[in-house]
């Protein structure tokens, strides 16, 4: 029997590119393991990479939605329009806020929600719209910015998969100049830190306000603290600061994105070219020429738990991303009728995609799934 190529087995994986070790160490040995001068180096470095003025870095994409949703005034009586198609993160990011989540429906070819989604779950109460760029595509509002914007309606973007991605024709994720966006840098996605997010903020005075936010809502900065007997509370604020370790990790990967960048695009292409003609499989398209993919989702005309569970019974890594918010038990408050997210959550499948896997994985790959297809069918 030929070996099982690499990686099949792994839905998602992080890769280590080796100084991580050295960078980790660095920080230990120099005793000052919480937020810090790499925090700070991590931000601009990311900041420098999208082309922004700054970033301000967070213990997870989480902690970056929570955040970003709070300092753009969203709270208890308001709703946040939001894909049901997403992580649960982005619905609890809202619900913890005290905000409610407005479930929108989705594009089935993107798994995406599109201006006219957003505006038919539109409410009186809406005060924030999160699109989340699935797949790492990046979602274009711009037909109904004027009327978001007329009604008051701010855009937080769940950018969680979308670190590298570009508009078509425009700018990278993150420098739309009207849109907070988030980040997640957790062990999975295009860019980690371990754990870890970011959010990019619309100006200084948003900047300044995320930061104390993140770290207990005290004006001055932990080195100046050091130095004075007292500090200043000016509000509300969490322990979301991002450590010197999960930076030093983050910073190294960051030498490497632009390499990791190009792999996952091959990649993503690679499964596009040996799934072309599969019948009854339907590749979720990510814009690959303008995305750093962060996944391979296909459609399944049918059958879609059967061959799940055939696949994971071979050992390959398929996963389902994600089960639907709105039939959630926790959401059940904000349950309503998304005929197309339920007709296509029951049809998605993702494939194993990291970077450690070769061409021969992705064959591999595609060999079970045709012939797990062809068995259901
Ligand atoms: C779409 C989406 N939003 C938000 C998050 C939350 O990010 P984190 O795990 O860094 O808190 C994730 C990742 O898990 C995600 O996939």
């Amino acid at each position: 029997m030929e070996p099982t190529p690499p990686g099949v087995e792994r839905n998602a994986a992080p890769i280590v590119h080796g100084g991580e070790i050295a960078a980790l160490e660095a920080v230990l040995s120099r005793g000052q393991w919480g937020h810090g001068p790499a925090t700070d180096r991590f931000e601009a470095g990311i900041a420098e990479l999208l082309g922004v003025p700054d970033a301000v870095a967070v213990n997870s994409g989480t902690s970056a939605l929570h955040l970003a949703l709070r300092s753009v005034g969203i709270g208890p009586g308001d709703d946040v329009v939001v894909p049901s198609l997403t992580f649960a993160a982005s619905v609890q990011a809202i619900a913890f806020g005290g905000a409610r989540p407005r479930f929108a429906e989705i594009d089935p070819e993107t798994l995406a929600v599109t201006p006219d989604t957003v505006m038919e779950a539109i409410t009186p109460d809406t005060k924030a719209v999160m699109p989340v760029l699935y797949g790492g595509r990046a979602v274009d509002l711009s037909p109904i910015r004027a009327a978001l914007a007329k009604r008051g309606i701010q855009v937080v973007e769940d950018a969680a998969h979308a670190f590298g991605s570009r508009a078509p024709g425009g700018w990278m994720v993150g420098a739309d100049p009207d849109t907070v966006t988030c980040f997640s840098f957790d062990p999975i996605k295009n860019l980690t830190t371990g754990q870890g997010g970011a959010i990019v903020p619309r100006s200084r005075a948003e900047a300044d306000n995320l930061r104390s936010l993140r770290l207990f809502g005290i004006v001055q900065s932990r080195d100046t603290r050091a130095g004075l007997t007292t500090y200043e509370v000016q509000g509300a604020g969490m322990r979301f600061d991002m450590s010197q370790l999960n930076a030093a990790i983050g910073l190294v990967q960051l030498e490497h994105f632009t390499g990791v960048a190009t792999m996952r695009q091959h990649l993503w292409r690679t499964y596009q070219a040996e799934l072309s003609g599969l019948d009854g499989v339907h590749l979720v398209d990510v814009d690959v020429a303008n995305t750093v993919p962060f996944n391979c989702v296909v459609r399944l005309d049918r059958g879609r738990d059967e061959v799940f569970h055939r696949l994971r019974t071979e050992n390959i890594g398929v996963a389902v991303h994600y089960p639907p918010n709105h039939t959630q038990p926790g959401f059940a408050a904000w349950h309503r009728d998304l005929p197309v997210t339920e007709r296509v959550a029951a049809q998605i499948l993702g494939l194993p995609f990291h970077p450690a896997m070769t061409y021969d994985s992705v064959r591999f790959v595609v060999t079970a799934l045709a012939r797990a297809v062809k068995e259901t069918a």
